[in-house]
């Protein structure tokens, strides 16, 4: 390698752009989130571990509530969700967007107004609409046909329940095919091209329990492009006024979803907040006057954008090894705690911590600890060639979809949330231990 090429292989290592803004690089190749060492949490709270950046999730809230002044932002569950993080949002000013009784039951109980909570399903199970009707939830968002009458009878004679039509804007946008939700031919909502939405709330109309509020749709995620929002909510708006003109309402609400874009490797692109907030009220203001219609309150969801990356994964090296012309770096965790590259391909940049290194940099696969050949956590990237067991790794832009989405493969047990802000690290959700994990199975 040259000098130049080394200089630049170096800065490539020491790129700290997808990492929280509150990281700084510490001597010896250490480096500090939210004010806290990297190799002191892996040290207090053992391997692997996640930790949370409180200040940046914080501070990716403002940036939306300071985008998006006039609307109501609601935090995607799904993304993550802890009791701490229900606070944040809480104290952020954030409503929240639920999929399940369980994500639901864990907010309200601790302390969120059910009101400001939308919940979300292709398939409520009759649990998630009992919970949602005795805990008062604000809206429920209707995905299929079906539903409606069901729900009609759950909510009783005496109640009523604003509810949202879930629409498949025919545009289609997302970083994966298996995220893409905005065109017909995946699970979710009704068309607004075939008629189906349009059915669907003149069916809400003929029962009394349920209070159509407005419009919503969820193009896809991973989307790193304003227009697709554009496009989408114009059409949302020719079928509300088209709902206007055939049965002689005007809903109130109009919720765009999430699906905001975010960097997980430097350089990679991300949605721009601003742009997307000032074109999405601009294409408002001119649609909703050029049909002559009431500007409906706009309601947005971002899950990713808000926790993704402010979390960073740490894992300490178990194995290192070349099998054939490829070398293997082993860590103590994997696709159990995060399935994102098996499932979408995603591609993350892990770094050394807690050393320095002069070693050149060399191509290496970092796969996890299961029983799987398919357990990858970050193909052919650039490592320091001298990484051995006992180092620790850490991959940024970790907070979102990967605890959500743990599992409990090969008995592993999951690993524990650290929250870290302005110097001190603390436990939010626990290890899963062997003995949790032994306690479920009741042996019979
Ligand atoms: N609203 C609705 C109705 C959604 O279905 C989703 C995500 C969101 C909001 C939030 O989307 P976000 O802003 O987080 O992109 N497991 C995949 C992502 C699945 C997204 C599911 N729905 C991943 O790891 O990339």
């Amino acid at each position: 390698m040259t000098v130049a090429a080394l200089s630049e292989a170096a800065a490539g290592r020491d790129d700290l752009s997808v990492w929280p803004a509150s990281t700084s690089r510490l001597r010896h190749g250490g480096l500090s989130v939210g004010g806290v060492s990297l190799t002191e949490i892996a040290e207090r709270f053992d391997t692997p571990v996640y930790v949370l950046d409180e200040g940046e999730v914080r501070a990716r809230c403002r940036t939306y509530r300071d985008a998006f002044p006039e609307a109501d932002v609601l935090y995607a569950a799904k993304a993550f969700l802890s009791r701490a993080m229900v606070r944040w949002m809480d104290e952020e000013g954030f409503g929240l967007d639920v999929c399940s009784a369980g994500e639901l039951e864990l907010a309200v109980t601790s302390g969120f107004l059910p009101e400001r909570i939308t919940l979300h399903g292709n398939a409520k199970s009759p649990r998630d609409i009992a919970t949602a009707l005795r805990l008062g939830v604000g809206r429920i968002v209707i995905d299929s046909p079906s539903e409606i009458a069901r729900l009609a009878a759950a909510v009783g004679p005496d109640g009523r329940q604003k509810v949202l039509v879930r629409v498949v804007p025919g545009v289609s946008a997302g970083g994966h095919e298996k995220i893409r939700t905005g065109t017909a031919g995946q699970k979710f909502g009704l068309s607004l091209t075939d008629g189906s939405a349009q059915h669907a709330i003149a069916r809400i109309l003929g029962q009394p329990q349920l209070e159509p509020a407005g419009l919503h749709c969820h193009i896809g995620s991973q989307i790193t492009e304003v227009k697709p929002y554009v496009a989408a909510l114009r059409r949302m708006v020719g079928l509300m006024a088209r709902i206007r003109d055939s049965h002689g309402i005007v809903l109130p609400e109009l919720n765009m979803g999430g699906g905001h874009g975010i960097a997980y490797r430097p350089g990679e692109p991300a949605l721009d907040l601003t742009a997307l907030a000032r074109r999405l009220r601009t294409e408002l203001l001119e649609s909703c006057a050029a049909a002559g219609l009431a500007v409906p309150r706009l309601a947005i969801e971002p899950g990713r954008a808000v926790v993704g990356p402010a979390g960073v994964a740490l894992y300490r090296v178990l194995a290192v090894k070349q099998t054939g012309d490829r070398g293997f770096v082993a860590v103590d965790g994997g696709m159990s705690d995060n399935p994102r590259p098996a499932l979408y391909g995603v591609r993350y940049a892990p770094r050394l911590v807690g050393r320095s290194s002069t070693a050149p940099d060399r191509t290496a696969t970092v796969v996890g600890r299961h029983c799987e050949a398919g357990d990858i956590l970050a193909a052919d990237v650039q490592l320091p060639g001298d990484v051995h067991p006992g180092d620790l790794l850490a991959v940024p832009v970790a907070g979102a979809y990967h605890l959500s989405m743990a599992s409990g493969y090969n008995l592993v047990g999951r690993p524990p949330v650290v929250a870290v802000h302005e110097g001190t690290a603390r436990l939010l959700v626990r290890r899963e231990t062997l003995e949790d994990i032994r306690h479920r199975d009741i042996g019979g």
